[in-house]
This record gives C-alpha cells, sequence and structure tokens, in this order.
C-alpha cells in the first residue's frame, strides 16, 4: 500500500488497532501525548528500511563493472605500481601483526606526513569507506548535510544509507566548478550539519584555496557543524610537503583520503580520515561495528610506500606532466567541446557542444573501443569526464581513438539536418 495512505488511514483510526510493529513503536502511537511524535518515528522507520534495501552507487556499479576498455581514458587514478617498486622480500612479509585501532606505525607515520597528532588519525579501508566513517560519526539519522553538486557518487550513497537529509550547492562549470559562497550560504540552513566537498573536485578537477575552506569551516561553525573534505586528488599536487585543509580549523574541518590515486596503490587500500581526536576516536568506535582491524600485510606495505613516496611521486608527476601537456593540446583543438582546464589533476570534465553526450559515449565505447565517464554519474549529462593517468602510450592511442570518435559524431550529427 501507497506509504502517504497508510499513514493517512492510520491517522484516522486514530492509532487504536494493532500493528505487527514492536511493543516500543506501539508504546509510541497509543500514548496520545506522543501522537504526533510517533506518527514521525513510523515515518523515519519505515523510510529507513528502504534506506537499506535501495543502497549503493550507481556510479561505483558501473566502474566496477563496466569501465575498462581497450582505450581507457575513464580512469581517474595513476598507473598501477608493481610491488617489485617497493623493494620488498617475501621474507619480510607476514601474514599477522599488532595491529589494533590500526598499526601503530602507520598512524605515527601519516600523522608525521601532515604534521598531525597521533590521535587525529584513523585508518579506513580507502577514502570511500573513510568518508562514510567521518559521516557517520558527525551526525544521526535525519541530519542535514549540504554537499556539493556535481560530486562523487558514493558520497552521496554514503549519505542516503545514513539517512541523512541531503541539500545541495552548486559548483557551476562557467565559473570553473568554484566553490561560490554565496551559493553555499544560500542553501545552509540552521540544520546544516556537514558541509561536504571533494578537493580537488571530482569530477572538474577544480582546486578550492585553504582561504575558502576556512571560510567554510567559519560557515559551519554557525551551528557547530563541520567541513567533510575529501582530499584523495590533492596527493596529484604531488607536493614535497603535502598540505591539508585540516589545519585550517582542525575542530571542525575533517579530511580523507588515501594513497590510491596519485601513487598507483589502490590495491593496499591504504585511506586515512584526519580529524579532532573526539571525533577519531567515535569513529573507531563506528568502525568496530564494520570490521576488526585491517590487513595486516597491507599496512606493512603501506609504511614501505610512504616511505618511497617521494620516489614514487616523481614518478608519477613526470608521467602526469607529459600526459596532461598532450591533453590539454587535443582540447585546444576541439572545437566541439568546451572545457574548464585545471591547474592539477588528472581529470577533465568537457562539455559536448552538439549533440548527446550520452550517446557519444556508448558510440565511443561500442564503435572506438574507448571509454570515459559520462556525465550522468555526476548529475550532468552533457558532459564527460576525461582520466589520464595512465601510461603515456596508451593516453596518446586513446586520445586518437577519441579524436576519431568526436569527428565522426560530428559529421553524423551534420548528416541529420
Ligand atoms: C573523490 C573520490 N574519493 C574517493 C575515491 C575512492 O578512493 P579510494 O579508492 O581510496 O577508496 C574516488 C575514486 O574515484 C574519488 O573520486
Amino acid at each position: 500500500m501507497d506509504l502517504k495512505l497508510f499513514l493517512h488511514r492510520e491517522r484516522k483510526r486514530g492509532w487504536q488497532r494493532s500493528l505487527s510493529l514492536s511493543q516500543q513503536y506501539f508504546d509510541w502511537i497509543c500514548n496520545s501525548r506522543h501522537r504526533r511524535a510517533g506518527i514521525l518515528h513510523l515515518e523515519v522507520d519505515l523510510k529507513m528500511t528502504q534506506i537499506r534495501s535501495s543502497a549503493g552507487s550507481r556510479y561505483m556499479q558501473w566502474a566496477k563493472l563496466t569501465s575498462t576498455a581497450k582505450y581507457n581514458l575513464a580512469t581517474s587514478g595513476m598507473v598501477n605500481l608493481p610491488l617489485s617498486a617497493l623493494g620488498v622480500t617475501l621474507e619480510e612479509l607476514e601474514i599477522n601483526g599488532p595491529t589494533v585501532y590500526g598499526y601503530d606505525p602507520l598512524l605515527k607515520a601519516l600523522a608525521a606526513r601532515y604534521r598531525a597528532p597521533q590521535e587525529s588519525v584513523v585508518s579506513a579501508m580507502g577514502t570511500s569507506f573513510a568518508n562514510y566513517l567521518a559521516l557517520a560519526a558527525v551526525t544521526e539519522p535525519g541530519d542535514e548535510v549540504l554537499i556539493e553538486e556535481p560530486t562523487y557518487d558514493p558520497l552521496l550513497g554514503a549519505a542516503r544509507y545514513l539517512g541523512l537529509s541531503i541539500r545541495r550547492f552548486e559548483r557551476k562549470p562557467e565559473n570553473h566548478f568554484a566553490v561560490d559562497m554565496a551559493e553555499l550560504e544560500r542553501n545552509f540552513t540552521s540544520r546544516t550539519r556537514v558541509i561536504v566537498l571533494c578537493n580537488l573536485h571530482n569530477p572538474s578537477g577544480a582546486s578550492t584555496p585553504d582561504t575558502a575552506m576556512s571560510e567554510l569551516a567559519a560557515l559551519a561553525g554557525k551551528n557547530r557543524g563541520y567541513v567533510l573534505v575529501d582530499e584523495v586528488y590533492r596527493e596529484l599536487l604531488f607536493a614535497a610537503e603535502p598540505q591539508t585543509a585540516f589545519h585550517v580549523d582542525p575542530e571542525r574541518v575533517i579530511v580523507t583520503s588515501s594513497l590510491t590515486k596519485a601513487y598507483g596503490l589502490s590495491g593496499l587500500r591504504c585511506g586515512w580520515i584526519l580529524a579532532a581526536p573526539e571525533l577519531a576516536q567515535r569513529m573507531w568506535r563506528i568502525h568496530d561495528v564494520h570490521a576488526a582491524t585491517y590487513p595486516f600485510m597491507a599496512e606493512f606495505l603501506s609504511i614501505r610506500a610512504l616511505e618511497k613516496l617521494p620516489d614514487i611521486a616523481r614518478g608519477m608527476k613526470s608521467l602526469l606532466d607529459e600526459n596532461r601537456s598532450m591533453l590539454k593540446t587535443f582540447l585546444a583543438g576541439r572545437e566541439d567541446l568546451e572545457c574548464f582546464w585545471p591547474e592539477y589533476g588528472t581529470i577533465v570534465f568537457p562539455r559536448l557542444k552538439h549533440g548527446n553526450a550520452t550517446e557519444f559515449c556508448n558510440l565511443l565505447r561500442s564503435e572506438f573501443e574507448t571509454s570515459v565517464v559520462p556525465g550522468e554519474f555526476f548529475e550532468m549529462p552533457d558532459h564527460f569526464r576525461i582520466g589520464v593517468g595512465l601510461p603515456t602510450a596508451d593516453i596518446r592511442a586513446a586520445l586518437e581513438q577519441l579524436e576519431r570518435a568526436l569527428d565522426g559524431y560530428k559529421s553524423s550529427l551534420l548528416a541529420r539536418v
């Protein structure tokens, strides 16, 4: 039965008859003083039931099952790093080790890298899980969160799964996808608990300076709330001393990140959260409900990776510089694409000026064996995302395919008129 109709009927009946609900709900419903609250409680409960069964991320599913192709421009990370690059011998590896609330040497290494107290570091299974833990720790079901649009779809999925009320603030192409404070303030309410964004931005690659982050923290502070910033792509700056918005306001800003994107180390799942120690404690408790500990071997290898990070970063940066310059030349020659050029990172998010971008992405895949990320996964179906972190020869070949596909599509559009 339709939920609204059901609730309407039950309200009219005064909730007198016995429902197959738990005693707790029955008590609420039958207590006339709480009748209205009881109805709300039931509404929330029914919604929560639906939230679980419809949980997921369409984008994540697509990325896992259908994003690969012979020519790959869909990946946003750098080329996979082989195990041999870490210089670890088999004899050094152990299956089990002293990992409890994280592996102490790894937490220390991360704390040192980001100049944060160790009590502020929480390990997480990649940035995605870090985002979930962080959101879970600072909200209760029904709380309001203000999430950038477009954004990384699993952030929306996590907020929905946690039963949060989602509001959005736009990052507009005509504004170079910048965070616009006026737009944020327009959508910020007295109930906003967390402002959520990515830096660098996914899908556009736009960067948000820490001066803007400090304005966001001040805004969140009006409600004693938080800013959650996913900095997984900020690692692509390959700075000798990595910067993080955590220091802008360690009480209000929560940062998530990982080694996955910039260093080709997705398989290690080495993610983390930087948060005020009290929040960090809460995240560890929530983690306890989901998993016991992390795979020790991955934590051990992550320390090796962190030790070698300056070398790894040098190699990745030189590869990315070359690929970005190729991509820039490519985009400059395409009048059919309108594209904001970000200062850093692997990704760009052009708009196809004519025709239908979803149709074009399908054609690109089926006829030219090339994948990009369709803009529909970022709620902007007239765009698509290109990523250039893979080996230069592969990116060159993929861009040639993209060139052919765009030319072919343009001709087919002309033939239609
Ligand atoms: C903004 C953003 N955060 C997190 C992730 C996933 O990171 P991880 O592999 O560390 O979970 C992605 C992957 O595409 C992403 O785009």
